[in-house]
């Protein structure tokens, strides 16, 4: 059996059909004999990602070397110039999710692999890997975790090495099966429930799907099947944004991580929104923004008439 065609070397045989042919040298651990030869068919298709990932491999070295060059360049400039370049390897190591005043939780749902494509799959794990950027560097992380790990996301999540060791809860189980289901709220912007106060208590889900709006809705409807609780941002209550409402993981996610930071939604809006968004901020609710207390806020209730998730914003 082959158990992995992208680390064996092909040898073409056949290059005037669609299908190739291609001997593949290979060790097999099932059998006895060290070099087996194996006729594999493979696509053109297939070739051409092997024959790229090889070349990838051949690269990285020295793109890593360089980068590390670099880096070192960087760090000379910015200790000779007196320029902050953010907390240090060390700093980080000891600012960890166990130790953060913060408890409170995210984790983004990853069990979308099957609406993706791989080009998609792999803009899911940038932004995923985008919010652990953020987590390592805040004063007070959240709780991070990935739920329905598992799959294509796991498989493009492995080409990070040593990935394991970040700090980051990776579940494979859904995540149902591991927080109070009356603790979830799940982030949606279809929701009609507003958030006002993020509750430190909860468990806020975000729906790792990147679908170009193909599939509008959908994390809703799962939330409602679900009998989860759900919601959206505030964005209209701070915002004035022609754009569409719907943004992508690492905003949402670096939204909640600077409120709970202390941030007023209407800067956490504000500093994290893209400028193509072009967001302005509703005036006539910047006094109440930022003492974030107003009452006059009301979360609207849901259409299905169950689920209210507006809760308590603590700061950590
Ligand atoms: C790119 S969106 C995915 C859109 C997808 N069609 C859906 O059904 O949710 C990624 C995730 O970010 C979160 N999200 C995006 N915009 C939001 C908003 N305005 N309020 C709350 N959550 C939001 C949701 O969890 C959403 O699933």
């Amino acid at each position: 059996m082959v158990n992995n065609i992208e680390d064996c070397t092909p040898i073409i045989e056949n290059t005037t059909n669609q299908d190739i042919t291609v001997s593949i040298p290979c060790n097999d651990d099932n059998q006895q004999s060290q070099d087996v030869n194996k006729d594999v068919t493979l696509t053109k298709r297939q070739l051409k990602k092997i024959k790229k990932r090889e070349q990838w491999l051949e690269r990285k070295g020295e793109k890593r070397k360089k980068e590390r060059a670099k880096a070192k360049e960087r760090k000379a400039y910015a200790k000779a110039n007196n320029i902050d370049l953010g907390p240090s390897r060390k700093q980080l190591k000891s600012c960890t999710m166990a130790d953060s005043p913060c408890k409170l939780n995210v984790t983004i749902d990853c069990s979308f692999d099957e609406l993706m494509i791989s080009k998609d799959i792999g803009k899911l794990i940038k932004q995923t890997l985008r919010c652990y950027s953020l987590n390592r560097r805040a004063v007070a992380p959240v709780q991070f975790s990935l739920s329905n790990f598992q799959g294509l996301t796991l498989a493009e999540m492995s080409k990070h090495n040593g990935y394991e060791n970040w700090d980051v809860k990776f579940h494979s189980q859904n995540y149902l099966d591991i927080f109070p289901k009356d603790k979830i709220v799940y982030l949606t912007s279809e929701s009609n429930n507003v958030i006002e106060k993020l509750d430190h208590d909860s468990i806020y889900v975000i729906g790792g799907l990147v679908d170009h709006n193909s599939q509008k809705g959908l994390c809703h409807k799962l939330a409602v099947e679900n009998g989860v609780k759900h919601g959206r941002l505030p964005l209209d209550h701070y915002l004035q944004m022609k754009a569409r409402k719907v943004l992508t993981i690492d905003h949402v996610f670096e939204i909640i991580l600077r409120v709970t930071e202390g941030k007023s939604w209407q800067e956490a809006f504000l500093q994290v929104l893209p400028e193509r968004k072009n967001a302005k901020p509703v005036v006539e609710n910047s006094q109440t923004v930022d003492s974030g207390t107003d009452e006059s806020q009301k979360s609207q209730s849901d259409e299905e008439g169950k689920d209210m998730p507006t809760s308590e914003v603590e700061k950590s």
